[in-house]
């Protein structure tokens, strides 16, 4: 036994005062005992066996039902280390503000101990975390989302692990109050991170990304410190694989803000015939140097929490496939025979079912059965386009590196940087339009570099200088090169010029050609675009007005950004490093050359 961990365990349990304390083994039977736990205290309902097997159906409380990006705290020593994108609370103040909190908030609950791995265990990238929570929707979550029990902490033996203290905050105070379907705290929450002591404390919500230690809290916000501490990098990325006609394979890792489309990317059916896409992850890489000097990546989870409305066999044959069977969903449509709904599942609704607030729906209702943040939480394995590599140890070699938003102007179908440097400045300007994956307004355009503003652990000036670090340190030639994408371009009238989805494979190939130097670009103010031709339209339904407005250069569209992107650039200070500030007047003097007046 981890001596540490042991003593950790009686001080946590000392202060939050649960009934029973209960070590997971990450048995098939905890598993069970956990669904078991939720049916009887009316969390779940279990879903119609004949047609999802080993499946439960949770709705949240209407109060916690996101990712609340506003009581997300880094709490680093120095308030300047968390830098301008993140809230900064101090790691002493907010342990003394949160301990009143903890005290007995597991009251009348159970407190589980959750050993888990982020990535294979002993993978040479994977990092142990254990998560101490009171919730069994949590504990058989990070069953389906990371390695977990037992096996871990034999991994452990007496090594280092990260911290994770959540709490739903509802304690039972009496043996005789009855417990609510969703415990959670309606009026307080905080998810906070302390970066120097590899730390989260977590109270309040029980949902996705606040709860599941393991996904956003460490693979993301404590593994980036981590990644900048140890020279490696920690990513909101997908990967996959794909697979050319002639057999030749690549490995793509991309990011893309919080709902938009990584999953459909990661698990895509390529249009263009004879081309095949394997899943490795749909949310999350970490990479590290190999021994060769390339950039090795894995997925550090185990499953999928994917967005559920707008999933469907059209958008996303196989995520389909993977949902069949085992899994968990919140906040979706309940139909009368027990099985779930979603907003686009099915060109037809059902007549009627139960929406996720527990009323009576009809197609006519005029609103939404399911939330817009809903989600599926299935194991990985059942993917059926699983890459054989996905839980190899040593992870996969990346050769392209894609970055993306949803923007509707601007920026075209695929731009590949002139370099890593040229590549970190494109993932520094990415900006999207935000989406229902956090609490707040959707549809509002922000700047989120690298997709990580919600996720970087610490001053994200000194991240930009990492990733430039990064490949100022590695071989140029073995570096994965970087694209900027956008599947969401509009027309004036509002309507998608791209078709997205498996067309997207276009685009893939197109990556994947000019990695292995078979298809031509033309080099342009912003980056190269495909030449003319090289983008393979063979069968597209897509009109030669739009093709054209997809990969053409926008050069008023960018020289009007030019303002936003120094506006951007004036937050981070002198962190923002020298590399960038280059980088962004030489793309001005680019755009004035094309004969922008800036
Ligand atoms: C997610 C997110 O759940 O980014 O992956 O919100
Ligand atoms: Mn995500």
């Amino acid at each position: 036994m981890n001596k540490q961990l042991e003593t950790w365990v009686k001080e946590v349990a000392a202060m939050t005062q649960p009934d029973a304390v209960v070590w997971c083994d990450g048995s098939p039977a905890e598993y069970d005992r956990m669904l078991h736990l939720m049916e009887q205290s009316g969390t779940a309902i279990r879903l119609n066996e004949a047609k999802r097997p080993h499946s439960i159906y949770v709705r949240s409380d209407p109060a916690d039902v996101a990712r609340v990006e506003e009581f997300t705290f880094i709490c680093s020593k120095s308030k300047d280390d968390a830098g301008p994108t993140n809230n900064w609370k101090d790691p002493e103040e907010t342990k003394a503000l949160l301990t009143p909190l903890f005290t007995g908030s597991m009251k009348g609950r159970t407190m589980y101990v959750i050993p888990y791995s982020m990535g294979p265990i002993g993978s040479p990238i994977a990092k142990i975390g254990v998560e101490l929570s009171d919730s069994p929707y949590v504990v058989a979550s990070m069953h389906v989302m990371a390695r977990v029990g037992t096996k871990v902490l034999e991994a452990l033996g007496d090594g280092e692990f990260v911290r994770g203290l959540h709490s739903v905050g509802a304690p039972l105070e009496s043996p005789t109050q009855q417990d609510s379907p969703w415990p959670c705290n309606a009026k307080t929450k905080y998810i906070c991170h302390f970066p120097e002591t590899r730390e989260i404390w977590s109270y309040g919500s029980g949902y996705g990304g606040n709860a599941l230690l393991g996904k956003k809290c460490h693979a993301l916000r404590i593994a980036s410190v981590q990644a900048r501490d140890e020279g490696w990098l920690a990513e909101h990325m997908l990967i996959l694989g794909i697979t050319n006609p002639k057999g030749e394979k690549i490995y793509v890792a991309a990011a893309f803000p919080s709902a938009c489309g990584k999953t459909n990317l990661a698990m895509l059916q390529p249009t263009i015939p004879g081309w095949k896409v394997e899943t490795v992850g749909d949310d999350i890489a970490w990479m590290k140097f190999g021994p060769d000097g390339r950039l090795y990546a894995i997925n550090p989870e185990a499953g999928f929490f994917g967005v559920a409305p707008g999933t469907s066999d059209k958008s996303n044959f196989n995520a389909m496939k993977s949902i069949e069977k085992n899994a968990i969903f919140t906040n979706c449509g309940l139909t009368p025979d027990k099985d779930i709904w979603w907003e686009e599942m099915s060109d037809t609704p059902p007549a009627e079912l139960t929406d996720w607030l527990r009323r009576p729906w009809t197609p006519a209702s005029g609103r939404k059965a399911s939330h817009p943040n809903a989600r599926f939480c299935v194991p990985a394995s059942q993917c059926p386009v699983i890459s054989s590599e996905w839980q190899n140890p040593a992870g996969v070699p990346i050769s392209a590196i894609l970055f993306g938003g949803r923007r509707a102007t601007v920026m075209p179908l695929v731009n590949e940087a002139l370099s890593w440097q040229h590549g970190t400045f494109l993932g520094s300007i990415m900006s999207s339009e935000t989406t229902a994956a956090a609490a707040g307004a959707v549809g509002a355009l922000r700047f989120d570099p690298f997709a990580m503003l919600p996720f970087c652990g610490y001053h994200m000036g000194d991240y930009f200088g990492h990733w430039l670090k990064v490949g100022a340190k590695a071989d140029g030639a073995k570096l994965p090169r970087i694209f900027y994408v956008n599947w969401f371009r509009k027309s004036a009238e509002g309507k998608f010029l791209w078709p997205g989805y498996g067309e997207n494979s276009r685009v893939l190939k197109w990556v994947f050609e000019r990695v292995t130097g078979t298809a031509t670009a033309v080099d342009t103010p912003i980056g190269r675009l495909p030449a003319p031709g090289a983008l393979d339209t063979n069968g597209l339904k897509v009109d030669a007005a739009a093709m054209e407005e997809l990969t053409k250069v926008d050069v008023d569209g960018w020289t009007a950004q030019l303002a936003e992107f120094k506006k951007h650039y004036e937050k981070f200070g002198d962190k923002l490093p020298q590399g960038l500030k280059d980088e962004l007047a030489s793309l001005e003097k680019r755009l004035q050359g094309a004969g922008a007046k800036v």
